[in-house]
């Protein structure tokens, strides 16, 4: 038998899961709020509905991937009752605690929920390097991996729907953070006439070598051994913060991605803790939750 899935929302990514299961042979059922962005869908062979309600009746399972938590919650809400038994694997991009509490209302209401987290952009579904995270219903998880298996490597980080999308925006944080550093870095040389070309190609190998060092941290942090052998101090890498932020604005560049970091390094130091490994900045910003 045709295995059928609706998919709500077609827009880069939703298309792209869409069409993963389309060549997989899966039946496709689909609903985008702007009909347009069904069209090429829809050509190649996918049914398209004109409401989202249309598109889930006869569904057993349904993927959501919209713009953010409360247009998920626009869309599902007016269909909630026939979505009742069903599973639903939402692939928004939500926070934590809007995972939990969209899990929350669709038990409520005896829907199935699968949360999920793309760590991908949507020319790598269903290709190499492709990792999306899962939590939430581990029953759902289980029961759909032919599906989850189409579009990436499928990680299911536990049962409390807010995982997913809490290693998601974690990871993003140490992404967006590199970003900046690297942008702050290209405006440092680029004061010097340096093109952006030329530091990247520095830069690159450098950043991926030195993130051999993560897995020290991790083991410092988890130990919490500060004090072990081989680490920077706090002290020393609070010298280093100044020279580098003095450096930038010596070259008229503003030092305002650093500040930051260097704040948490002195917090630590007025703590008492200068002799202290760096990833002791770890404890500075541990939750107190
Ligand atoms: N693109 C990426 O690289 C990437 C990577 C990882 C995760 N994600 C996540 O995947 C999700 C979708 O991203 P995308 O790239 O597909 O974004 P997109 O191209 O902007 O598509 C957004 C989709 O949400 C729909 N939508 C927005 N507001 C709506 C509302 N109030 N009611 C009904 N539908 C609504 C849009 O419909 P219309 O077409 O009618 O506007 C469209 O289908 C986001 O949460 C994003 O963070 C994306």
């Amino acid at each position: 038998m045709t295995v059928s899935t609706t998919f709500l929302g077609l827009g880069a990514m939703g298309s792209a899961l869409a069409a993963a299961a389309l060549d997989a042979g899966h039946r496709v059922v689909a609903w985008n709020r702007t009909g347009h962005r069904a069209q090429s869908l829809g050509a190649s062979g996918a049914t398209i509905a004109d409401s989202a309600e249309e598109a889930i009746s006869g569904a057993r399972t349904v993927v959501v991937c919209l713009f953010d938590a409360a247009s998920v919650r626009e869309v599902l809400e007016p269909v909630a009752t026939g979505l009742s038994g069903r599973t639903v694997i939402n692939l928004t991009t939500t926070t934590p605690d809007e995972s939990r509490d969209l899990a929350r209302w669709a038990e409520e209401r005896g829907i199935d929920l699968l949360d999920g987290a793309i760590m991908a952009v949507p020319e790598m579904i269903g290709g190499p390097g492709s990792t999306i995270f899962y939590s939430g219903s581990a029953s759902a998880f289980t029961s759909h991996r032919p599906l989850l298996d189409l579009w990436a490597e499928s990680s299911y980080v536990g049962p409390d729907p807010g995982m997913a999308a809490l290693y998601d925006t974690a990871m993003l944080s140490g992404m967006y953070a590199m970003f900046a550093g690297f942008l702050h870095g290209a405006a440092m040389v680029g004061s010097a006439g340096v093109s952006a070309d030329e530091f990247v190609r520095r830069q690159a190998p450098f950043l991926a070598a030195m993130t051999e060092q993560l897995a020290g941290f991790a083991a410092t942090i988890d130990e919490q051994d500060y004090l072990g052998p081989g680490q920077q101090s706090l002290r020393f890498t609070e010298t280093a913060l100044t020279t580098i932020m003095q450096a930038s604005t010596g070259q008229g560049v503003p030092d305002e991605v650093l500040q930051p970091v260097h704040d948490l390094v002195r917090r630590q130091i007025a703590a008492g803790f200068g002799e202290h490994g760096t990833a002791r900045i770890f404890e500075e910003l541990r939750s107190a939750r």
